[in-house]
This record gives structure tokens, sequence and C-alpha cells, in this order.
């Protein structure tokens, strides 16, 4: 019996559905990101605040609890049931980008090794090579991230895509791209790429690059008015304010 919520999730995936378009759902654990002091974890034991080792995300901040053997199998089964929870959708994206969870795994500063995750339908992968937000940014991250992807590409030829964080988004910091995934180790299977992309850059990148951008605070601030519309017709766009990005909850 689906709870009002998820009535009112598939409502929109309905109607996105109804445009032709397609609708994958994100799933993640936020891993060391959150702090305890965060309402939604204080408010709720339903929340513990581990990650892939004990250390904290930056300087002065709670360290998270490393998370034990057999939390990692819970982790997994977590994972499957979200992954099960979203039938309805085209499919499932696991976020491994900015510090969560599977992001901890994959770099080397935690020493530990990442863990797959099985079992999903049609699955794509969010992954940010170069960030350094949030505490992350392992030293040379290309040997991992190059087996990495070539993993999946060899064990998943029904992947979905690939979508990468483009690390100019930490504005000031020299720009990096990871064109390295795009053209040399997934292609020619499809990638997203995200990051600071205003509409000439996205115009640029689609035709130099190919593959597709997505946008994500102008998507914020423009989604009522239909954000690709705008951009195909050129019409000016609401600029975002960042003070309204996050939001307390109240979780019970
Ligand atoms: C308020 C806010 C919430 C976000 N939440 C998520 C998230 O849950 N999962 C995710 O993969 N990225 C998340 N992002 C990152 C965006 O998807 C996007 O990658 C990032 O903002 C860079 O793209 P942009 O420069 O077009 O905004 C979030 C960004 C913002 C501003």
């Amino acid at each position: 019996m689906p709870s009002d919520l998820e009535r009112c999730i598939m409502k929109v995936v309905d109607g996105v559905h109804a445009q032709g378009s397609y609708f994958y759902m994100q799933i993640g654990a936020a891993g060391r990101q959150p702090f305890p002091d965060d309402p939604q974890i204080s408010r709720s034991p339903t929340f513990p605040h581990i990650g892939a080792s004990a250390l904290p995300p930056s300087a002065g901040a709670p360290a998270s609890r490393a998370r034990m053997k057999e939390e990692i199998k819970e982790h997994l089964d977590f994972f499957g049931t979200a992954a099960t929870n979203a039938a309805g959708f085209d499919g499932v994206k696991i976020h491994g980008a900015n510090g969560v969870l599977v992001d901890e795994f994959i770099q080397s500063m935690f020493g530990r090794a990442v863990e797959a995750v099985r079992g999903v339908v049609r699955v794509r992968l969010r992954l940010r090579p170069s960030n350094r937000t949030g505490g992350m940014g392992m030293d040379g991250p290309l040997p991992t991230f190059s087996h990495l992807v070539m993993r999946v590409k060899e064990l998943y030829p029904d992947f979905a895509y690939l979508h990468v964080i483009e690390v100019r988004v930490d504005g000031g910091r020299e720009v990096e791209t990871d064109d390295f995934i795009r053209k040399i180790l997934w292609a020619p299977r499809p990638v997203i790429s995200a990051g600071g992309y205003t509409r000439e850059l996205g115009m640029q990148t689609a035709e130099e690059k190919g593959g597709l951008n997505a946008y994500g605070m102008w998507y914020i601030s423009n989604f009522q008015s239909d954000l690709p519309k705008r951009l195909e017709k050129n019409i000016p766009l609401t600029k975002y304010d960042r003070s309204t990005f996050y939001m307390e909850i109240l979780v019970v």
C-alpha cells in the first residue's frame, strides 16, 4: 500500500512520463557528511552518523563512526530496497559523488575498498573524481576512477549512463575536466555532465563533446518556468538564491 508521499511522488513521475520524458530516482547514503547537530540526525535515531571510517569531513567537524562490517551488508540491502521501491521510475541513479558514502569507499584517504552495489534494474552512477569539497579529493584520482569506470563498463553492459560533475563548480580553482571518463573510458556510452553550465557553455560542450548537460542551481530557480524552453529560446533566466537552497525539515 503506497504512502501519501509515494502517491505524490508517483504523480510527478506520471506527469513527466506524460510529457514523453524519463525519470530516474537517485538513491544514496550521506555517510559522514551530515553532522550530529543537523536536526535530521539529532531528532531521529534512525539516522546514525556513520562513514567509511572515523575521519571528520573537515577540521573540527564531528567525526562519524566507522561503519562495521555487517553494516556494509545492511547498506547494500538498503540500496536494494530503495531500488525496488523505485518501481515506476525509469531506473535508479546511485549517488557516488560529493563525499557521500559510496564516494568515501572509492577514495583512498579512507583506506577502504569500494563495495559493489548490485541487483538493480536500470542503473546510472554519479561520480566526481576531482571534487575537493566535503573533505574529499584523493591524490591522483585517475587510476582509481579509471578502474571503477572500466569495471562498471565490463560488468554491466546495460548500465544506463554515467553522470559526472565537473570541478569548475569549486569556484576560483583551476578548471579540471573529467573528459578522461567521457572520451577515453566510457565512450561511446552516454555521459551526463553537470557543473557550472551557462547556456553558452552548455551549447558549446554539447556541440564539441556530445552527451547531455545537467543544470542544478539554474534548474532550482527556473523549473516552474520551464528551464529547457528558456535555454532553447534564449530567454533570460531567473537568478538563483543560495540562501533558499537548504531548509530544515523535521524528520519524525
Ligand atoms: C540545493 C542543492 C542540492 C543538491 N542536491 C544534490 C543531490 O541530492 N544529489 C546530487 O547528485 N547532486 C546534488 N546537487 C548538485 C547538483 O546536482 C549539481 O551537480 C551542482 O549544483 C552543479 O551543477 P550546477 O552548477 O548546474 O548547479 C545539489 C545542488 C544544490 C544546489
